[in-house]
């Protein structure tokens, strides 16, 4: 008989001490993180020379005029893509998202999305986050300050 009731004691100890424990957790609970107000994505500056090298490592001149004095960067092949000498006007974070999602968004007139189908190629898996933030500078620089 005394060992029943020592039984139901501990098993009603146990559940206290559970509830207790599970309510102190509830209440150390981090509150869930929240978007600041006002926040924006937005891209840090890069280095426009270093973004010139991976223009010229990764061929987008392949398929993209660009003036760079000094060097001869107007080979077009048959995926052709929009001559990028005027992009210096658009934002920054625009050109990013436009090298990143290829391309969901296109500035150009005259170029659509093809259907399923990127006309130009995936570079996700080949920049680094530097060497895009640096490519976006270089576009950005554009030809009236003129590329080193
Ligand atoms: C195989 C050809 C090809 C290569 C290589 C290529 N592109 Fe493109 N690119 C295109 C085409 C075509 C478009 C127009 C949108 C489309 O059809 O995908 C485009 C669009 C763009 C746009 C957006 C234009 C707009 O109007 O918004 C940017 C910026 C761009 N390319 C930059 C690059 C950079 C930087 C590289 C090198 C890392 C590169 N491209 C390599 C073909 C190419």
């Amino acid at each position: 008989m005394n060992q029943r009731l020592a039984i139901v004691l501990e098993i009603c100890v146990l559940g206290i001490s559970i509830a207790v424990s599970s309510l102190i957790w509830a209440a150390a609970a981090p509150t869930p993180p929240k978007v600041p107000s006002g926040w924006k994505f937005s891209l840090p500056d890069g280095d426009a020379t270093a973004g010139k090298t991976v223009f010229l490592n990764m061929k987008c001149y392949s398929c993209h005029a660009i003036e760079i004095p000094g060097e001869k960067l107007t080979m077009r092949s048959k995926g052709a893509g929009p001559e990028l000498n005027g992009y210096s006007v658009l934002p920054k974070e625009y050109l990013a998202e436009s090298i990143m999602k290829a391309h969901t968004v296109v500035a150009a007139p005259g170029y659509t999305v093809k259907e399923g189908r990127a006309a130009m190629g995936e570079y996700n898996h080949l920049l680094a986050v530097q060497e895009l933030v640096d490519l976006v500078a270089f576009l950005k620089q554009g030809t009236k300050s003129g590329a080193k």
